[in-house]
């Protein structure tokens, strides 16, 4: 995989381009020799909460020229702006943009996808734009801190889903060569193998689950594990067979699906529209978008305060705005008197209004992730029942969904037979390991895929 130009590398640098969130790491070889696992991660700031995060939203957004203007969560406080002035309809804002690849079938350059409000552009302008803002912010940091590091000295990673097709790979490969990232200073590797590695060199006490010794058998030779990557988009599976030299056989072709992270918020955003009804519904999304746009920024926070069997109340902040529009439809009423909202024909939910926020029994909250989770249990359930799938032992759970209690909860208690390994900070351990991977790339020796994505798709 690694060509001699690779060899001569001084750092490595990662680019996670991920569904809901993306970011970058890098290490050097010093850095790697002294602790794998060790790697600077950008900081980003939410401007909404102030949290800050290693990961930035995946949103980019144009201007009406269709210029480059902002990416992450910059370019959605700007878009918010733009949508508070009114002025947000001829910009090209594109959000979770990265599963328009996920059906790409055939290798099509001229793809184009659609922003929020149905206007299109080239998907590989839309994603070779992405990786550009991220490329540009990674040399920047890099060169502060190496000051004398050259642009040909770098190594890169950019990572994606194991499932993801063919065309679609090449497409991520098209569009980091696009910004002139060196195609073969350039490699392509897979999310959850990523993670796999980044699992492998961790040690014992930064897992939050997984006991001492269990590492070791994990990855000792004739060992088979499974890596579910929980991301915001897809779930991507991947299996591994330990071999006697320590390298890894994939033991089942990647598999997954789309029941990753943004299936929880779906399930919540109907739940608000069932509330308010298809005409108020139809309402906010043909105008002011902010308001759907608001609920899903605020469930994002509150969703992390869902857990398994919990006494409390689930709540969460909604915009005034939503109220406002359900009293212009429905004259006469208001919706916080609402005590119900009906779902599905058979399944009731009672809701409760106090200030800015709605409030929910915590079992009805933790519904919001029960498709999700149905759909991940069975497929591993199936995997598990498959012959090469027989003899797993362990699963390695990790991506940003993966640090979710109902989550975890669920798994342990479905394969409660087995050894689950979820590392501390499970949502970057895709870029640890890819930085991982960039230095010590002879890890996976056998692939089931019908190529290996390293320098030749
Ligand atoms: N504590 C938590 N509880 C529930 N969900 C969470 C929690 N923390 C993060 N998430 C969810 O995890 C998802 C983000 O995970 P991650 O960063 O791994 O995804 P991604 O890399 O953007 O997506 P993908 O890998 O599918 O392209 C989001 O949907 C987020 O809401
Ligand atoms: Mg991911």
């Amino acid at each position: 995989m690694a060509t001699a130009k690779q060899d001569d590398y001084l750092l490595v640098a990662a680019i996670d381009f991920g569904t809901t969130y993306s970011g970058y790491a890098f290490s050097t070889r010093n850095d790697f020799t002294r602790d794998p696992t060790k790697a600077y991660l950008k900081q980003w700031v939410d401007p909404s909460s102030t949290m800050m995060y290693n990961k930035t939203s995946t949103c980019i957004l144009f201007t009406k020229e269709k210029k480059f203007s902002k990416f992450g969560f910059e370019a959605e406080a700007k878009y918010l702006d733009l949508i508070i002035d009114d002025e947000y309809r001829d910009w090209y804002f594109f959000k979770r943009f990265k599963m328009s690849l996920y059906t790409l079938k055939s290798s099509d350059q001229n793809l184009v996808i659609e922003d929020e409000t149905g206007k299109s552009m080239p998907a590989l302008t839309v994603f070779s734009e992405s990786i550009k803002y991220l490329k540009d912010s990674l040399v920047d940091e890099c060169q502060k801190r190496h000051t004398s590091l050259k642009l040909n000295e770098i190594k890169w990673i950019v990572t994606v889903p194991a499932i993801w097709s063919d065309p679609a790979k090449t497409l991520m490969r098209s569009a980091a060569i696009t910004v002139s990232i060196d195609s073969e200073m350039l490699t392509i590797a897979l999310e959850p193998e990523a993670a796999a590695l980044f699992v492998k060199h961790l040690p014992v006490e930064k897992k939050i689950d997984g006991k001492e010794g269990e590492s070791f058998q994990t990855f000792a030779p004739g060992s088979k594990y499974i890596v579910v990557d929980a991301g915001g988009g897809t779930i991507d599976i991947t299996a591994h067979e330990v071999l006697e030299d320590g390298t890894v056989k994939e033991l089942l072709k990647a598999t997954g699906g789309n029941w990753g992270g943004v299936a929880v918020d779906e399930s919540y955003m109907k739940l608000i529209k069932c509330l308010i009804g298809d005409e108020v519904t139809k309402k906010i999304e043909k105008d002011p978008p902010s308001i759907f746009f608001e609920i899903c920024r605020d469930f994002e926070i509150a969703k992390r305060t869902i857990k398994p069997d919990s006494d409390m109340k689930f709540t969460a902040r909604i915009p005034s705005g939503l109220a406002e529009e359900y009293a212009n439809v429905n004259v006469g009423k208001s919706m916080k008197t609402l005590k119900s909202v009906q779902i599905k024909s058979n399944h009731v939910v009672e809701v409760s209004f106090t200030g800015d926020k709605i409030r929910l029994a915590s079992k009805n909250a933790e519904e919001f992730f029960a498709d999700s989770i149905y759909k991940i249990s069975e497929h591993l359930s199936e995997l598990f029942k498959h012959e090469s799938g027989r003899e797993i032992t362990t699963i390695i759970l990790v991506g940003g969904y993966a640090e979710s209690p109902v989550l975890i909860n669920a798994i342990k208690a479905e394969f409660s037979h087995m050894r689950i390994i979820i590392p501390q900070e499970a949502a970057w351990s895709v870029l640890r390991g890819a930085v991982i991977f960039g230095h010590d790339p002879r890890i996976i020796k056998q692939r089931r895929s019908k190529f290996s994505y390293g320098i030749k798709v």
